[in-house]
């Protein structure tokens, strides 16, 4: 695996690449990497020739500064990790190379209204930013992204489509430690206890679901009892226990024809989220997750 800091370094790589008639897999990341990551590199690897990762943890999505200062980053142990993914090439720039005085962003709409959108100031305008500035520079064929970060997800899929990135996008499945808790950079800041207390954030999902194969279909109903079950592991704080459309992302009253039922909660100073997505299938509903 090569490892390169410069824009240009990584152009000319990925161009032999091409040139090679090889087409170029894209996972994007802030390092501290985990089986999630790895996942994203297996599900690029079934669709394209030449792999790339990049680790670079993005200063502007960041709306809480001690976050980013305290952001894990193990570079020597992502790289092992990565090569042994099969990954071809590493893109590590610095923020002096990714960002040179800008003064143009990537802004979404309505998608970014609600959930994580309405409690992180200025994160989405961050991600969609650095996500263009990568594709940009790497121009891949299939880029893939984890369905823990859904609304990260699905809002990339729609600047894809509105700016008209040649790039097919994937959402790979949640990627969830041996008892549930969803797998996350950020877990490594929680002690046992949280870790134990986190689970029900896994445990409310399960809840959701038990809910609506039973036949309840009212947000509010649904929420409720998530709330309740959140409440049993102590969280700090709840940010949001939300059921949105799948496509606007916007509330619902009711689950209708795809939605996603989202959490975000703090345990200590650690906000951890995660979600499912539920599909209406001709018998009842699907939920993944
Ligand atoms: O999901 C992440 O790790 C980041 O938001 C991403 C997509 C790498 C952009 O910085």
């Amino acid at each position: 695996m090569e490892i390169i800091k410069d824009i240009n370094g990584i152009r000319e790589k990925i161009n032999e690449a091409r040139k090679a008639g090889k087409r170029i897999g894209f996972v994007p990341t802030m390092g501290y990497l985990h089986q999630g990551h790895l996942s994203l590199v297996e599900i690029a690897k079934k669709e394209t020739d030449y792999q790339v990762m990049s680790i670079f943890v993005n200063k502007m999505q960041f709306n809480d500064k001690n976050d980013y200062k305290n952001y894990p980053r193990e570079y020597e142990r992502d790289f092992a990790m990565a090569e042994k993914a099969g990954v071809d090439l590493m893109f590590t720039p610095d923020d002096e190379i990714m960002y040179i005085n800008p003064l143009t962003y990537v802004d979404m709409d309505s998608l970014t209204e609600h959930l994580c959108g309405a409690h992180r100031e200025g994160h989405f305008r961050g991600v969609f930013t650095v996500v263009s500035k990568l594709f940009n520079i790497v121009q891949p064929d299939v880029s893939v992204f984890g369905q823990k970060d859904i609304q990260q997800a699905i809002g990339i899929e729609k600047m894809v489509f509105d700016l008209n990135f040649p790039v097919k996008i994937i959402i790979a499945p949640i990627m969830r430690e041996k008892e549930g808790l969803a797998m996350s950079s950020r877990n490594k800041h929680l002690s046992e206890e949280q870790i134990a207390d986190a689970l029900y954030i896994y445990k409310s999902l399960q809840k959701a679901e038990v809910m609506i194969e039973s036949g309840e279909t009212e947000s509010g109903k649904i929420t409720f009892a998530m709330r309740k079950k959140i409440q049993q592991g102590k969280p700090d704080r709840i940010d949001y226990v939300s059921v949105v459309d799948y496509k606007t992302l916007q509330p619902v009253r009711k689950i209708g024809e795809k939605n996603v039922i989202a959490v975000a909660a703090y345990f200590g100073t650690t906000r951890l989220i995660d979600n499912m997505i539920v599909e209406k299938k001709e018998k009842g509903y699907l939920c993944t997750y």
